[in-house]
């Protein structure tokens, strides 16, 4: 297979680590350039010491200039902070690369919406217009023929493949949904923050942005597509002490007396021509270190007999299937390749 060049920007983050470990092994891509303002000029391996001996320790990071970056590489991940990533797409989208970005930039169709979230003009509305919402299971064609991709929120893909296809047969009512999800830290990103330090985060649990998430209105905007309705949900962010992972428990009220086994088949046909979505066998709950490093996410069904409520647990890993791998997964499509190719590792256990 002729692999094509591809580039990391933003490859010191987490993110931007994350992509690299998934490009390494990957088949059809080669590492063309890893950039980061603050580190360019030395190595991977200088960086990063886990990657001695590898076999992209040796690439030279670079400073992000699109147009040098594009001359070699016409794919390129955007692993860089949202309101970065709006104009530097839009530079490398002017030189005929291919961009999935990672930010939030261009997930929210609508501008004035990413305005009252982010508190920040979308500078880039025409490619705003363009851009294909980054979830295999829901968008492939759309992705497979895309030239900007906006890869999904990590909470975003936990919640929204927890309830989208319930969502879609009306199994449950639109109105009323709470999403409670759990996340490591390194969700909040390699940049040095207080909040984040080993003792405000260890032997320590806590809930934050609660009522006021900027990922709320993406998971908005997708269910409502879903339900057919312009939905709310209430969705309550915890921070965990571990690396890690995302789980998420999704409160419905169901429209019938439906059982699980029947609301686990009807799940498990809408996600039958995707690989990573895994349903759960009664009785079993998803757990997050069974999905590390991977492009699963596992759900989990609970019917609540006294309250006649469904309870959904969907686990993801959040740097893997909540940002690069799926960005991954997204560049499959746009390539031509199939979606699965090279993200097919198995969970880091125990
Ligand atoms: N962490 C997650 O679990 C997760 C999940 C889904 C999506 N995301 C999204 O993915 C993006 C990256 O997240 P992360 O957690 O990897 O962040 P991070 O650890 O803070 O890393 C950010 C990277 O971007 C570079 N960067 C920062 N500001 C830049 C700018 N103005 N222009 C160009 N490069 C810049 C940084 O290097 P230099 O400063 O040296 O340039 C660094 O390499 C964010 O938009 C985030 O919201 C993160």
């Amino acid at each position: 297979m002729q692999k094509k060049n591809v580039a990391v920007v933003g490859a010191t983050g987490y993110t931007g680590m994350e992509l690299i470990r998934v490009l390494s092994t990957h088949p059809g891509f080669e590492i063309g350039a890893v950039t980061s303002r603050s580190e360019a000029g030395k190595t991977l391996q200088e960086l990063f010491p886990y990657m001695q001996g590898t076999k992209s320790g040796s690439i030279a990071v670079t400073f992000p200039d699109p147009e040098l970056v594009a001359r070699d590489c016409k794919t390129v991940f955007l692993a860089v902070p949202h309101g970065a990533a709006m104009d530097m797409a839009a530079a490398f989208l002017d030189q005929k690369a291919r961009v999935v970005d990672l930010s939030a930039d261009f997930r929210l169709r609508d501008a004035a919406e990413y305005s009252a979230w982010y508190g920040l003009e979308h500078s880039r509305k025409t490619w705003l217009k363009e851009a294909v919402y980054g979830l295999p299971e829901i968008y492939r064609d759309r992705i497979a023929g895309a030239n900007l991709v906006a890869n999904p929120g990590c909470y975003p893909s936990s919640v929204i493949l927890a309830l989208y296809p319930g969502l879609k047969h009306k199994i449950f009512d639109p109105e009323g949904i709470i999403a409670d999800s759990k996340s490591g830290t390194s969700g909040a990103g390699r940049v040095a923050k207080t909040g984040t330090l080993f003792c405000e985060v260890t032997d320590s649990f806590r809930a934050y942005s609660l009522g006021s998430h900027r990922h709320t209105p993406e998971m908005e905007q997708e269910l409502s597509l879903a339900s057919g309705r312009d939905m709310r949900i209430s969705f309550s962010p915890h921070l965990v002490p571990m690396n890690r992972g995302i789980l998420s428990t999704c409160y419905v009220t169901l429209n019938s007396r439906m059982q699980t086994q029947e609301i686990r088949r009807i799940y498990r046909d809408f996600y039958q021509d995707t690989p990573w979505v895994r349903i759960m066998p009664e009785k079993v709950l998803p757990e997050t270190r069974w999905v590390r490093g991977t492009m699963f996410c596992d759900l989990g069904f609970v019917r609540d007999q006294r309250t006649g409520r469904l309870i959904i647990v969907s686990c993801i890993d959040n740097l893997c299937r909540g940002a690069s791998g799926q960005a991954v997964a997204n560049a499959n499509l746009m390539s031509g390749y199939d979606l699965d190719l090279g993200l097919d590792a198995a969970p880091l256990m125990p």
